[in-house]
């Protein structure tokens, strides 16, 4: 057996998440470089294109009419530039940036503070906003509407409902599950944006950046190899440059090809495609527990000790961007390209050889 699901408490799949080199989700060592890394122009931000085009109009335009910019949604996979982008809106329009995040505003009052405190133009910048509290949520409907807030005023029969106004913001949110907003609270957003995976020469470019920054040598070979294992997100693309090079420092003189790219990056157990051991135990466990699925993504999380939510933003984006795991209304699937990955022979899916018997059964059956 690869893995052992009892060995480790329930706990210990969180702390393992936050281990991870790979893990897109942020840590404190990132934040450190974290200031001189992160693009601050609209320029400076590789990839994207399609959005960066669309932001680069609504940007122009706003500033040529005076006006504060459109509320903007961003979401996708952790660790591909949304809160960077809210950085780079402000910037660009030269407003502040108060940044915050849904857990973090616990009750109706916390946000209007927050609210009645900005500018006129100014970006609130509120991360993970599907885990916004109902009543706080419930403020926010007429702050991004109607640039307001009623408040009530006093206790018991006494008590009063007062309407304060507010500048007018520029509401930028996050999320990494578009799923989970209201629809009321979506339909608010005026400019909505989902960021995908960086293709392998956005990668590239945004290695070479960080390399430079960060005053790394590598050659063509070495930024390549880096490049192609960061599971086409930015943050594990600086991470692992600044893995790799720390071993390159003592045990190559601080050069890194692609040898010495491959070298650590091995030692760091990171396989060519930038998977790491928990992606394979997610993947080994649909494979040799669930006859390649389809299993529920509860049972899957309970089998591999990791958490449902976990699975769903972190893992599972990336498999399914590889085509090593499918979504389907039964649960998640394994597909061939993962067993060949995992070097184990394919055999078909429950589903795909309860199909198959159907047709042999039936072989004249109205097969569609
Ligand atoms: N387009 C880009 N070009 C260059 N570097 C980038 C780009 N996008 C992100 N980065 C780098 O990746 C790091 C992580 O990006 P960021 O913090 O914006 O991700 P995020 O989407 O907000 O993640 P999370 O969902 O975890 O909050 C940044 O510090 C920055 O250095
Ligand atoms: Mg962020």
């Amino acid at each position: 057996m690869l893995y052992s699901t009892h060995e480790s408490g329930g706990e210990a799949g969180g702390e393992m998440a936050l281990e991870r080199l790979v893990g897109s989700t942020e840590r404190e060592e990132d934040r450190a470089v974290e200031t001189s890394l992160r693009p601050r122009k609209l320029d400076e931000y590789i990839g994207q294109d399609r959005v960066k085009e669309n932001l680069r109009i609504v940007i122009e335009a706003a500033r040529a009419r005076g006006e504060s910019l459109d509320h903007v949604l961003l979401y996708g996979p952790p660790g591909l530039g949304k809160t960077t982008l809210a950085q780079i809106l402000a910037i660009e329009m030269g407003v502040s940036l108060r940044i915050t995040s849904g857990p973090a505003i616990e009750r109706a009052g916390d946000l209007v503070s927050l609210l009645t405190n900005l500018k006129t133009g100014d970006v609130l910048f509120i991360d993970e906003i599907h885990r916004l509290a109902r009543q706080v949520e419930e403020v926010l409907y007429s702050a991004m509407e109607d640039y307001a807030v009623d408040i009530i005023i006093g206790k018991g029969p006494a008590a009063r409902s007062m309407r304060i106004g507010l500048p007018r913001f520029t509401l930028v949110g996050a999320t990494t599950r578009l799923a989970l907003l209201t629809s009321p609270l979506r339909d608010r957003f005026g400019i909505i944006h989902r960021l995908d995976f960086y293709d392998e020469r956005a990668m590239l470019e945004i290695m070479r950046r960080s390399a430079k920054i960060l005053n790394v040598a590598t050659d063509e070979d070495g930024a390549h190899e880096l490049a192609r294992r960061a599971r086409g997100t930015p943050r594990v693309a600086n991470r692992l440059l600044k893995r790799v090079r720390d071993y390159a420092q003592v045990r190559a003189g601080g050069f890194i090809d692609g040898d010495v790219a491959r070298e650590a990056l091995a030692r760091l157990e990171i396989d060519q495609l930038g998977l790491d051991e928990t992606d394979r135990r997610v993947l080994s466990a649909i494979v040799e527990k669930f006859e390649g699925g389809p299993v529920g993504i509860a049972t899957l999380a309970a089998a591999t000790n990791e958490e449902v939510d976990a699975i769903m933003d972190v893992y599972e984006p990336y498999l399914i961007q590889l085509g090593f795991l499918q979504r389907t209304p039964r649960g998640r699937v394994a597909t061939r390209l993962a067993y060949e990955h995992l070097g184990k022979p394919y055999a078909a899916s429950a589903v795909a050889r309860a199909a198959a018997q159907l047709t042999f059964l039936d072989p004249d059956g109205d097969d569609e």
